[in-house]
């Protein structure tokens, strides 16, 4: 019973922070209240120029390899989890896997929005379980500020930027739900919601980036209304229930959709690890970045249950139990 075990965590921000105050004396029309009051967002960290994906997530990878104990040749398999990769290709992995110095292995990106991250770790687990790879770096890293419209204040006051990464590696247990590592993750996507959230650019449309757009009202509803299944398939397939969650890791985009998914699930709010007002919504780095917080503050700790959870774009949305 091979399983994907945690050996290490780390996060990368920039040193850049905006507060919601600096974006009202900035010109855009909204204020501390607003934002706190509707998201819970207070500040969220915004990439230098030269801060690219890749460099915030080079950063995370190496915190990550620290915490483990381990070298970039140690690793085989690298996944960024990104949808504000360096350029279209080649894929933001191999910039990472380039910059740690890693010269073995294999390297991509994988796009699935906020959710990426969620995808990424299945992904590996996958990877790792099967005998395709030793120990795998993912990582999620994202630079949201690149694609926000700073002119439309129901989207740019949400976003901010930032990386985070935890190392797996493939250990042998004796495949119950007691051993360390992935226990199961659950992974769903419905393209028919486009419209709700999507990116107006691309090389198949304008041949420009393009920027965010969001109809909040509908991300919101599908978010608390519809996420639940991935749940509740990630506990039924280990044989866990939400009594046995140590921490309830979701991705950061609101508070509200984060508090009103616990309550539904039966997820006391003292487990719930909560950046989204640090941090703001770093998409598919916001999973990782309130892991590694929770790491160092001494909440997650071995053993310990951790569900993580997304939704995203397309959507696609997924969940995954870790024995940390
Ligand atoms: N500051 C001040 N006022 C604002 C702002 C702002 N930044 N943005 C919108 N308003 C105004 C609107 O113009 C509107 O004014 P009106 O009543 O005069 O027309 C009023 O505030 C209410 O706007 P709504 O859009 O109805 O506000 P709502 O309560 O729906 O909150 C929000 C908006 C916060 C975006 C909410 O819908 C939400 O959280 N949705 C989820 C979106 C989300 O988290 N997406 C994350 C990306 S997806 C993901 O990560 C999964």
């Amino acid at each position: 019973h091979r399983r994907s075990v945690v050996v290490g965590c780390g996060a990368y921000l920039p040193d850049t922070v905006v507060t919601n105050t600096d974006l009202a004396e900035r010109g855009i029309e909204t204020s501390d209240e607003w934002i706190v009051q509707r998201t819970g967002i207070r500040q969220r960290h915004i990439a230098r120029p030269d801060e690219t994906t890749s460099v915030l997530g080079t950063r995370a990878a190496l915190a990550a390899l620290d915490e483990a104990g381990l070298s970039p040749a140690d690793i085989d398999l690298v996944i960024c989890a990104t949808s504000t990769p360096d350029h279209t290709f080649p894929s933001t992995a191999t910039q990472i896997q380039a910059a740690l110095g890693i010269e073995g292995g294999f390297a991509f990106d994988l796009q699935a929005v906020c959710a990426g991250f969620v995808y990424a770790v299945a992904t590996a687990d996958r990877f790792l379980t099967t005998g395709g790879a030793r120990r795998a770096l993912v990582v999620g890293a994202e630079t949201f500020s690149r694609l926000l419209d700073w002119e439309d204040r129901t989207t740019c006051v949400l976003f901010g930027d930032g990386a985070g990464a935890i190392v797996l590696e493939a250990r042998e247990g004796d495949g119950t739900n007691a051993d360390r590592g992935v226990l199961s993750s659950c992974l769903r996507s419905d393209g028919r919601h486009r419209a709700k959230l999507y990116v107006d650019g691309g090389p198949g449309s304008t041949g420009t980036t393009g920027k965010l757009r969001m109809e909040g009202r509908e991300v919101f509803r599908f978010a608390v209304g519809s996420v639940t299944d991935v749940i509740e398939e990630a506990f039924r397939a280990s044989g866990t229930t939400a009594d046995d969650l140590a921490w309830f890791v979701p991705h950061q985009a609101n508070r509200r959709i984060i508090e009103a998914s616990a309550d539904k699930l039966g997820i006391a709010r003292e487990k719930v690890v909560l950046t989204v007002d640090r941090h703001g919504n770093t998409s598919a780095a916001s999973i990782p970045l309130a892991l590694d917080a929770a790491r160092r503050d001494g909440r997650i700790r071995e053993g310990d249950l951790v569900m993580i959870e997304a939704i995203g774009g397309g959507f696609t949305w997924g969940a995954a139990l870790i024995r940390w």
